[in-house]
């Protein structure tokens, strides 16, 4: 994982390990961590792809407003990763365009 693990001056808490899925893919993180952030630490920048252009979106606002994180989590589209903590198990995956509506145009 890439994490910051020391801090010259601030203490860096020991946080409980867990393991949820990517794209069916086990991946590790620590309890606390929002899915963007156990998604970064872990390499993982392309959160979900718009459907016209097949282009990639990751983390851009990181507090909720833009959308560009969204994905689908436990079967449920256009989930804010962002702001969204991740859970043990939980089942994470890139989503296309605008999480099923067959009207999207992005
Ligand atoms: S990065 Fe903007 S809403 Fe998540």
């Amino acid at each position: 994982m890439n994490r910051i693990e020391q801090h010259p001056f601030l203490e860096v808490p020991q946080r409980r390990g867990l393991v949820f899925y990517y794209n069916q893919r086990a991946v590790p993180a620590l309890e606390g961590d929002t899915i963007a952030a156990a998604l970064t630490a872990n390499g993982i920048r392309a959160f979900r792809e718009t459907r016209k252009r097949k282009e990639s979106r990751g983390m851009f606002c990181g507090i909720g407003q833009c959308g560009d994180c969204m994905m689908v989590v436990n079967g449920k589209p256009n989930v804010r990763t962002c702001v969204t903590l991740v859970e043990d198990g939980m089942r994470v995956e890139t989503q296309i365009g605008l999480g099923g509506d067959s009207h999207e145009t992005v």
